[in-house]
């Protein structure tokens, strides 16, 4: 199946006890046993459900992976990932991503005795300098949050086995509709499906995809031991949003396109961060990795005043000032003060989270009433 078709039919099956087309919420805790350990496969809610079922098997039919895993959230997969490590195990993570990622590795991961590195992985060769007998993991982000920087993840695999370390790549942004991780080499993919999988900003939820049966027994083994569940009412939702991913993907890119061209051309826009530039610093290898840019994208103001981004995103009426992203509606965030806040400012500024830097998740509406909407609030600054 191509992936368009797999998006709407991937792994999937008409519910065996009705015919239905749709996967029912079967929302129910346990299931009867005709004498112990004689039932249908399903025994509790918290270690299968068949709603849930349905949508792991969407989420490894759309990554190319043989296992999915769906978690209450984003972060409750990162959890799992690491819960596989062991005091003294280092984990090797690029310096830009995701606050939330960032605060689970630093305020509750180190303090299990595990060693965090945080680099620069534009050039994917910076990461072996960081990799010892104790590492574990490579953790990579790309685009990154909210920087939109670009880590060459077939660089990143060949670094990896050679030292047999694990890489996990958090493909929240880019969607396995732009690209495929485990086919460039990595062990485990992370989504939060919260946004683009999701895609209608109406639940919360993660996912892990893996090719390997050991490593797949290991977390299906910490997602029924720890329990970070869905519930299925929310994977019936996230099974219906993957059914419009393609299409949705496709406009998002197309809308993002026409955004960010807008920016780099205002008299009051400093820098523009999207991957589809030619002078972005990784372009080349987004071109390679990617099959298009993704509809985020961030930029600054020129004079980089705090004042001027909190008066344009309390002035946009289309990008909503909203936390999150991936939604069919556009948002705008402040990173500094909303999404890497829990990044102290040095670290923040460092990776280019300075105080005028606005993120939009580009939405599908028409582009010509975003552009409106950009147009009057940088009228205002
Ligand atoms: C790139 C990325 N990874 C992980 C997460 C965490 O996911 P969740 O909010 O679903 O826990 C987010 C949330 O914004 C994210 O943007």
């Amino acid at each position: 199946m191509k992936f368009n078709t797999k998006t709407i039919h991937g792994k999937q099956q008409h519910d065996p006890s009705t015919g239905a087309v749709t996967p029912p919420i079967y929302q129910t805790s346990t299931y009867a046993q005709a004498s112990p350990g004689d039932h249908k496969g399903y025994e509790y809610s918290r270690t299968a459900n068949p709603t849930r079922t349905a949508l792991e098997n969407a989420f490894a039919s759309i990554e190319n992976g043989n296992y999915g895993l769906a978690f209450g959230s984003g972060l409750a997969a990162i959890d799992c990932v690491l819960k596989i490590l062991k005091p003294g195990d280092e984990v090797v993570s690029t310096n830009d991503l995701y606050g939330g990622t960032y605060r689970i590795f630093i305020k509750i991961f180190e303090q299990y005795g595990i060693k965090f590195h945080f680099i620069g992985m534009e050039n994917a060769g910076n990461i072996e300098s960081f990799v010892n007998k104790n590492t574990k993991l490579i953790w990579v982000e790309s685009p990154s949050n909210p920087m939109l920087n670009i880590i060459d993840i077939k660089a990143a695999s060949v670094i990896a086995k050679k030292h047999n370390v694990l890489l996990a790549v958090d493909n929240t942004f880019a969607t396995p509709y732009l690209q495929n991780p485990l086919d460039m080499g990595a062990d485990i993919v992370m989504h939060s499906a919260t946004k683009y999988l999701g895609g209608h900003s109406d639940v919360v939820m993660g996912g892990l995809i893996v090719n390997d049966k050991d490593l797949a027994d290991k977390l299906y083994f910490i997602q029924k031991s720890c329990g970070a569940v869905c519930g299925p009412m929310d994977s019936f939702l996230v099974l219906r949003g993957i059914k419009t991913l393609h299409v949705r993907m496709q406009r998002h890119c197309e809308n993002a396109k026409v955004v960010a061209e807008y920016l780099a051309q205002h008299p009051k826009v400093e820098t523009v961060f999207w991957p589809g530039f030619e002078n972005h610093p990784n372009y080349k290898i987004a071109k390679e990795q990617m099959r298009d840019f993704g509809g985020m994208i961030s930029f600054s103001t020129k004079g980089n005043h705090l004042k001027d981004a909190i008066t344009l995103v309390e002035n946009f009426k289309i990008f909503t000032l909203a936390e999150s992203l991936g939604g069919v509606e556009s948002l705008s965030g402040h990173p500094a003060s909303m999404s890497h806040a829990s990044i102290p400012k040095a670290a923040r500024e460092k990776i280019g989270v300075v105080d005028s830097l606005i993120r939009l998740s580009v939405g599908i509406e028409d582009d010509e009433d975003l552009i409106a909407d950009l147009e009057q609030a940088l009228a205002l600054i």
